[in-house]
């Protein structure tokens, strides 16, 4: 397949428009496309002598780059046009490109791809001189566009989170269109602009240095016109707060004040914090440009929270990028579940405790469903451990073991497999608790890991101690009230370790 790039940009690969072309040509897996900067051509402008039509039929008169970009499309089997538009129409080094087509009789079975950004907050309307000319040029309908607004965004590094989302979304309408035609959601999808109208304008504004209503920016300052950007990005969840930011490099402090309507930044008459920010401008700036995630600056201290440190578990979700719908296989893969893990366990304490016959059956038959349970939720190795060793204690105590001895012991064993779960890279909490905390994109956070290694190992500790006294309480009436009485201490766990997963990463982010 030969595809050429007609890039009417005239910053050649510096174009914003050119980061949509690229993840299109990666999508298609088009890695080989050939790519002409049409400014550097230097095409010179149509003279409208009709030579090319009645002397010389299929030759121009004039002598420039344009005879070898003719012989290009038509050796071309797609062609894309990738151009920003500039006073709602092509660039004029494009649109000399197209009048010095007229040698030219199209071939008809050629694919035309138009790919272009304009600076506007959306690309609807603003296409409307450019669709009609391409209609003309291919047959409507007979193209494929993408038309993106917003796209000065691409050349701003903090903003990478939110215009990757959006080039991931252009390649994946690269793929579809290899594969047959871009799938109307994803088409859906590429139309939604990058941030809402106010948003965008705000921000707009804080990089030309314009104040917005109700902030003070001031050109050339970039701590300032950063924050107002910062806060501009904020969607309300109806809860009324405060942000501090003080930048200790360059000694600045601001305020975000967060209403129900959205946000305003105030450089004095500061009023009493919610949660304050204690960091390098420096830092602060690198986190927003993606190149140090968050939380690791926060595990390595680089900055400190002061505080209500809920607005920190949820910074993703009031200032990040909206989350770009994910792919089908993504949506579709299974999650986990502890309760895989903790059923059959849960079903040898109480059961066989009560009665050791129907405790032992409950056991195996709730022992051989887990495989079942996988069909649904992702399989995790302690899950597969626990199977044989579950249907293995349920089998001793139907050939007639003191089940004495086998609760107790399979206290001890759960309490093994916990204990030994603290160590690997990734404890055995972590698998089930990164389902909230972005999967396995948590795994890379080393807060998480941490926290996760402590549960794990507390938990541990206390089934490793739990048979000490289920062995001698079951030597007494209480014998069947047993899998009762072992379930108030994993209850107060329970408690304390959601408390310990808000509580550790805010201690540790007060420094
Ligand atoms: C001369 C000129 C005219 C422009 N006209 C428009 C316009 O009519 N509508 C619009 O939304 N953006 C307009 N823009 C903004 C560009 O389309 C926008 O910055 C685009 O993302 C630049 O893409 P590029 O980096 O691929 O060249 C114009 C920019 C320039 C320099």
């Amino acid at each position: 397949m030969k595809v050429l790039v007609l890039n009417g940009s005239p910053k050649s690969e510096r174009s914003n428009t050119m980061n949509l072309t690229h993840a299109f040509l990666n999508g298609a897996e088009w890695t080989d496309a050939e790519i002409i900067d049409v400014e550097k051509a230097h095409v010179k402008g149509c003279l409208g002598c009709f030579v090319c039509w009645n002397q010389t039929p299929g030759k121009c008169v004039i002598n420039d780059g344009m005879a070898e970009i003719l012989a290009k499309i038509i050796a071309a089997d797609v062609i894309v046009w990738s151009f920003p538009l500039y006073y709602f129409g092509v660039p004029g080094e494009m649109k000399n490109l197209i009048d010095r087509q007229l040698p030219l009789n199209l071939p008809s079975q050629q694919k035309h791809l138009v790919i272009s950004t304009c600076g506007f907050w959306t690309a609807k309307g603003n296409y409307d001189a450019v669709i009609p000319m391409f209609d003309h040029f291919f047959g409507n309908g007979n193209y494929t566009t993408i038309f993106c607004g917003q796209g000065e965004l691409f050349r701003v590094p903090e903003l990478k989170s939110r215009t990757d989302a959006y080039l991931e979304i252009v390649r994946r309408a690269g793929a579809e269109y290899a594969g047959g035609g871009i799938h109307p959601e994803t088409q859906e999808e590429l139309a939604a602009p990058l941030y809402p109208r106010g948003s965008f304008e705000k921000m707009a504004n804080a990089s030309w240095g314009i104040p917005n209503d109700g902030d003070v920016g001031i050109p050339g300052d970039n701590s300032l016109n950063f924050t107002i950007q910062m806060a501009a990005l904020y969607r309300p969840d109806g809860v009324e707060r405060i942000v501090e930011f003080q930048y200790t490099d360059i000694g600045k402090t601001y305020q975000i004040l967060l209403t129900k309507q959205g946000s305003e930044v105030i450089t004095d008459g500061f009023k009493p914090y919610t949660t304050r920010i204690e960091t390098p401008y420096s830092v602060w700036s690198a986190i927003a440009r993606n190149e140090i995630s968050g939380q690791d600056a926060l595990f390595q201290r680089l900055y400190k929270v002061l505080g209500d440190f809920n607005l920190m578990l949820r910074w993703d979700e009031l200032f990040g990028a909206p989350a770009p719908s994910k792919p089908n296989d993504i949506k579709s893969r299974r999650k986990t579940n502890m309760m895989v893990l903790l059923m059959p366990w849960i079903a040898i304490w109480t059961a066989i405790a009560i009665n050791p016959a129907v405790g032992g059956t409950i056991g195996i038959v709730i022992a051989a469903s887990v495989p079942l349970l996988w069909l649904v939720f992702r399989p995790v190795v302690y899950e597969q451990i626990s199977v044989p060793i579950v249907a293995g204690l349920s089998l001793a105590v139907l050939f007639g073991t003191d089940i004495r001895l086998v609760v107790s012991g399979s206290y001890l064993i759960f309490g093994l497999i916990w204990t030994i779960g603290a160590f690997p890279k990734i404890p055995l909490t972590a698998h089930y608790s990164a389902v909230n905390y972005g999967e396995e994109k948590a795994f890379d956070n080393p807060l998480f890991i941490s926290i996760n290694r402590i549960l794990t190992a507390a938990w541990g500790g206390l089934y490793l101690v739990t048979p000490i006294w289920t062995y001698m309480l079951m030597d007494t009436g209480f014998s069947p009230y047993i899998g009762l009485i072992n379930s108030v201490l994993p209850a107060l766990m329970g408690i304390f370790t959601s408390w310990f997963q808000k509580w550790y990463p805010a201690r540790w982010a007060r420094g």
